[in-house]
């Protein structure tokens, strides 16, 4: 069983399935800490009522990122956490605090990277028209966005799409994956091997998911 700590900024709904995952007793992770950099969101309540301990870290608080992220480091030292999920967190951290945590920071993003990175990511693609857009799970690197994918989805963009209706779709997905990746970390058989995540053995993959990269040796 390892120990997570979940960062979030904002609604949540990604925190609630990592909780939700994580309530199953045959699952191999348990949240420890929630943390938020800021008071207002949302998502601290739902923490709450999982009865997970929660914490805010406002960044405005600080004088530097590096002091922010300095906090924000021995926090999570405190907890025990072994994997720090982000889940719409929404501040870069910098390449010391990525340092410390190497291959141990997980992030979703709403869409196939390394398309659309940054915000607006739905509105961005319908404006531009594409047929397809989707999620990403990746290991964490300093640059926004970026980093080692572990899974993505594919989500068809419709023609009548508004920003709302393609959050949905690619939120039932995010909410899908997000959980397997954790669970696969915790079962120790993720392994970064340069850009690439390498799944030690078979994984049962939903229909619509890009076949991840299986090592079955
Ligand atoms: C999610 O769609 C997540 O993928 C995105 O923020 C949203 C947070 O929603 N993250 C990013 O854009 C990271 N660059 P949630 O708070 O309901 O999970």
């Amino acid at each position: 069983m390892i120990s997570v700590a979940i960062l979030i900024s904002g609604r949540g709904s990604n925190m609630r399935a990592l909780l939700e995952a994580c309530a199953d007793a045959d699952f191999p992770a348990s949240v420890v800490s929630v943390i938020s950099n800021r008071s207002d969101a949302k998502g601290l309540e739902i923490a709450e009522s999982f009865n997970v301990p929660t914490q805010v870290i406002d960044h405005t608080h600080f004088g530097t990122r590096e002091e922010f992220e300095e906090a924000l480091h021995e926090a999570l030292v405190d907890t025990g956490a072994e994997l720090l999920c982000l889940a719409g967190f929404m501040r870069l951290l910098g390449a010391d605090f990525i340092g410390r945590w190497r291959d141990q920071i997980v992030n979703v993003h709403p869409s196939l990277l390394p398309a659309y990175r940054g915000l607006h990511t739905h509105e961005r693609a319908i404006e531009d028209g594409v047929r397809v857009t989707g999620c990403t799970i990746h290991f964490v690197r300093p640059e926004m966005d970026n980093g080692p994918i572990i899974f993505q989805a594919c989500v068809p963009v419709m023609p009548d799409d508004t920003e709302e209706t393609l959050e949905a779709r690619v939120l039932d997905w995010e909410h899908k994956l997000y959980p397997m990746a954790v669970r696969l970390f915790a079962e120790g058989r993720l392994r970064v091997s340069g850009h690439q995540v390498m799944i030690d053995g078979e994984i049962e993959s939903p229909a619509g998911m890009v076949s991840p990269l299986i090592n079955d040796s």
